[in-house]
């Protein structure tokens, strides 16, 4: 039912009523009203910092501060009643406050705007956002290291064009993940920089005349700077679109992780096996184990990557200062934060869940030929330049598929045929523990270096994001 527009906080210079069509369209309470702890934390800041400038009586502050703690608490306990009518998340603890405070909650919006609380509620509850998912990518890290270090010698085949090609330890392959997850937080940290600066005192787009203290409010709020243009602090959303930025790339990693999990327990590859409960079954077919949570992940990107392109397209053509197409910011943003708590959390749970098939990886990395490097390096040793050593074990490798063997199955004979400098030594470089035991340096593949790196990751996540 539509209210007579004196009923609107904006009503006063209305004749018609809004629209029954209109206030649906137009309302956002029904999402926007997840941010109603940080815009009772922007009022309360607001509130405070008009009494020290002397705008409110001490008193009158205490009143305010007072009325928006109990509205939080009635949120809390399911006693608000949200309305369509009045808008959004603003107005209706706004009307709300001058239901239960009287006159004195008009006071309230002095000096201020929807369109500068509206963007200082976002930057409040984004950077509470960003350093939940900061923890959780700590975390997803954390077990991911702990699987790392288990695996630490366990050899794999390392892929290229997903064509065997040199060993790796499982180890190594799994702090390939770490890294990407340690340059997400990192991302997270730095786009936290830029969300972490206050809007209010910007007003509707001008400023106000009455005498704020816009550092004061930021203090309250931890804000480590305020908006240096007012114009500007009520209408670009750039720091949602790098963080969405950010989680479309964590999306990305998670998606590569999850295609990966999915080949892996594959019956070709046969590397993993996902735990029970990770897993589901199909409805016709009775023998089926599917990785449905890896298979969602890599889903889920795509509407990450969605969220990210369309408010890109919000910003694209806006005049400035505020127009109403920036209420479209928040479903993406917060379908975007949903997503990435929910992927990062039943990553992390269900990694412990996946169990190892190390027979099954090495015997992988023996059949493809992956040495051939380790003995064209052999050679190289010997004097042989790189090139012409690169020709000799293709003919090495040409010669085992012939005789339905793998290079470590060549016996010296066999190998001598293909070069003289060929001695009984080679036959130690075909070995696998040896040729990822070789690789021994930073960056490197070698059971040792994996641990070192492990050591290293577990310094790095002590320190704060970088
Ligand atoms: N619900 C609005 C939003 O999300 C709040 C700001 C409204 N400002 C205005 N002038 N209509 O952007």
């Amino acid at each position: 039912m539509s209210q007579a527009p004196e009923d609107k906080p904006w009503g006063g210079r209305f004749t018609e009523a809004t629209d029954r069509l209109v206030e649906q369209f137009s309302a956002s309470v029904r999402f926007d009203r997840r941010l109603y702890a940080q815009d009772i934390r922007g009022s309360i800041a607001h509130a405070r910092m008009l009494a020290h400038t002397g705008v409110l009586t001490v008193d009158e502050c205490q009143r305010i501060v007072e009325g928006l703690e109990n509205i939080r608490i009635d949120i809390e306990q399911g006693e608000f009643a949200w309305v369509d009518e009045l808008e959004d998340v603003h107005m209706n603890i706004e009307a709300r406050l001058i239901d239960r405070i009287g006159e004195v909650g008009k006071k309230l919006h002095t000096g201020r705007s929807r369109n500068d609380q509206v963007a200082t509620d976002l930057r409040l509850y984004l950077r509470d956002e960003i350093d939940a998912l900061n923890g959780k990518l700590r975390q997803l890290i954390t077990v991911l290291l702990s699987l790392a270090e288990q695996e630490a010698d366990s050899i794999m085949p390392g892929f290229t064009h997903l064509q065997p090609a040199q060993p790796v330890t499982l180890g190594h392959h799994l702090l390939a993940w770490c890294e990407m997850l340690m340059r997400d937080r990192a991302r997270l940290a730095d786009a936290r920089r830029r969300v972490n600066v206050l809007p209010l005192g910007a007003a509707a787009l001008a400023g106000t005349t009455f005498p704020i203290d816009r550092h004061y409010t930021a203090r309250l709020l931890g804000f480590a700077a305020v908006a240096e243009n007012s114009l500007d602090a009520v209408s670009d959303r750039d720091f949602a679109i790098e963080f969405a930025a950010a989680a479309a790339l964590i999306m990305m990693h998670l998606s590569r992780f999850s295609e990966e999990l999915i080949l892996w327990s594959s019956a070709q590859f046969g590397f993993v096996d996902i735990g029970d409960a990770y897993c589901t079954g199909s409805s016709i077919m009775p023998q089926k184990k599917n990785p449905d949570v890896p298979e969602l992940v890599r889903g889920k990107t795509g509407r990450v990557y969605g969220h990210l392109m369309a408010l890109l397209t919000l910003m694209k053509a806006q005049p400035l200062a505020y127009n109403r197409d920036n209420q479209e910011d928040k479903e993406p943003l917060f379908d975007t934060l949903d997503t990435l708590h929910r992927c990062l959390d039943v990553y992390a749970a269900m990694m412990p869940h996946i169990k190892v098939r190390r027979e099954v990886m090495k015997k992988a990395a023996s059949a493809g030929y992956t040495t051939a490097t380790d003995l064209a390096d052999y050679l190289v040793r010997k004097g042989v330049p790189f090139r012409d050593a690169h020709a000799v074990v293709g003919q090495a490798v040409r010669h085992a598929i012939d005789a339905g063997k793998d290079l470590s199955e060549l016996n010296l004979e066999e190998l001598r045929r293909l070069s003289p400098k060929i001695e009984a030594d080679a036959l130690a470089a075909l070995r696998l523990e040896n040729s990822v035991a070789a690789r021994n340096h930073v960056g490197g593949t070698a059971p040792a270096q994996v641990r070192a790196a492990i050591a290293r990751l577990r310094e790095r996540l002590l320190q704060p994001p970088a």
